[in-house]
């Protein structure tokens, strides 16, 4: 039997389906490149803006006309949008709807036996890594904040933390195979909270409370390596966490810290629960304690009752912070959710206009950021090679540079020299 998994949406699902690629292979099937060669498609899908959930819709015509083709084929749909039973009761040529939750069912599902030993929770099983120098381990699931506009607690659910024990042996037998990049993964990582379990021998594991305790345990593992993490709310994200990152070496100075919005009437009716007073007092305090941190964030333009006016206060912001990168989302209304039924909607084109003036503070924000780098020589991890001999690595404060090499350098700390510092990234030659 092959197999082939179609990918949307946010870096958990990601990890998820490295799960599920992992059991499908202890289930004796075989992954394929095309979706045309296989016999089962497993669709992790994204339901944080309908864009989102438009490319499963757009996937689904292709699917029809496979299914013309090979009656056989099943289809799994899982990830967030499989959780919206209103929304996907429609996709006729889903075979199975799978709670992600749910993983270990699907031995039983399929009518087959996993090798892999007796699953505990779907975290439990091991995963097949996409790369062999970068892996997104997480360690917690679901999101209790009900930010207004946000479909995410709706189908994540509510907050599970994985043991502490079970986060540090993964992340140990990856260093222990020679990977250079840690990636923790989480919702809301600030909100770890493992429930008391008596740890056996774990080491360490009994007195892991809270997110900074994990992250310092995990960052004191020994070997070569970079530690970063994502997502983390300001509301939550203490002075021990920014004490944790300062003084452990292998933790990467670059927080994404999600603004959503500029302005406090906003901010109120998102139910983000901080201030702008509160966002930027943090960003001073990680600035001053971590030299050279890099600081990114996601902001939402076009909520609604976003007026004119609102919109200026929160770009204004937006210019102050001077954010070293941020991702810039048109708000799109999901149902189910509190801010759906809000009215004072923003048009389109407002929406896309507001997303012009935000990208343009940020390429002068993120350049201001980059020049001080100019002419710097810094340690890379190369992560993908381009045509002609042009290899793209990513630095610690999670920058793109790139540069040229005939030799393959792929996963590998490399030092290198920057000559051009441009708005999202660098231009560099190998030291
Ligand atoms: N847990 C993370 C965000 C997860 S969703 C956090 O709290 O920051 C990823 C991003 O999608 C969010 O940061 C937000 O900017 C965006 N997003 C979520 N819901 C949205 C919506 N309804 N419309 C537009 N963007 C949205
Ligand atoms: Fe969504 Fe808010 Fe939870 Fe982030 S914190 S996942 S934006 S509800
Ligand atoms: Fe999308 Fe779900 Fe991630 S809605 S952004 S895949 S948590």
């Amino acid at each position: 039997m092959k197999y082939f998994i179609q990918i949307f949406g946010c870096q958990m699902n990601k990890s998820d389906a490295e799960r599920i690629a992992s059991l499908l292979d202890s289930l004796g099937y075989n992954a394929v490149e095309q979706k045309e060669k296989a016999d089962f498609i497993f669709i992790v899908s994204c339901s944080v803006r309908q864009s989102a959930e438009n490319r499963v819709y757009g996937l689904m015509s292709q699917i029809k006309k496979l299914k013309a083709q090979s009656p056989k084929l099943k289809v799994v749909l899982t990830g967030c949008m499989a959780m919206r039973k209103e929304v996907v009761k429609n996709l006729k040529d889903v075979d199975v709807f799978l709670d992600i939750k749910d993983l270990k069912t699907l031995p039983k599902l399929l009518n087959t036996k996993s090798e892999q030993a007796e699953i505990e929770t779907y975290f439990s099983i091991k995963p097949k890594y996409e790369s062999g120098f970068t892996a997104y381990v997480p360690i917690m699931t679901g999101c209790n904040n009900f930010c207004t506009y946000c479909i995410v607690p709706y189908v994540r659910g509510r907050e599970e933390s994985r043991q502490p024990q079970e986060v540090l042996n993964e992340v140990q037998c990856l260093l222990d195979n020679g990977y250079k990049e840690i990636i923790l993964l989480g919702q809301n990582v600030n909100s770890y909270s493992p429930k008391l379990r008596t740890q056996g021998s774990g080491f360490r594991a009994e007195i892991i409370n809270d997110f900074p305790d994990l992250l310092e345990a995990v960052a004191t593992l020994k070997g070569d390596y970079w530690l970063r993490f994502l997502t983390s709310h300001p509301k939550d994200f203490s002075d021990k966490l920014i004490k944790v990152i300062k003084n452990n070496k292998n933790i990467t100075e670059y927080v994404h810290l999600p603004i959503q919005a500029g302005d406090d009437t906003i901010l109120r009716k998102m139910n983000r629960k901080y201030t702008v007073k509160h966002f930027k007092t943090l960003v001073k305090k990680i600035r001053n304690a971590i030299p050279g941190v890099s600081i990114s964030t996601d902001i939402i333009v076009g909520f609604p009752g976003e007026t004119k006016k609102l919109f200026e206060s929160s770009a204004k912001t937006f210019e102050e912070i001077g954010f070293d990168m941020a991702y810039l989302n048109k708000y799109s209304a999901r149902k189910g959710t509190k801010s759906y039924d809000l009215k004072d909607e923003v048009s389109d084109m407002e929406k896309k206009r507001r997303e012009l003036v935000l990208t343009k503070l940020l390429r002068k924000s993120g350049l201001d950021y980059n020049k001080q780098f100019k002419g710097q020589t810094l340690e890379v991890l190369v992560g993908k090679k381009g045509k002609d001999d042009m290899w793209f690595a990513k630095t610690r404060t999670y920058k793109v540079v790139k540069f040229k090499s005939k030799k393959s350098l792929l996963g590998q700390f490399v030092k290198i020299k920057i000559t051009k510092a441009g708005s999202f990234g660098y231009d560099c030659e190998l030291f």
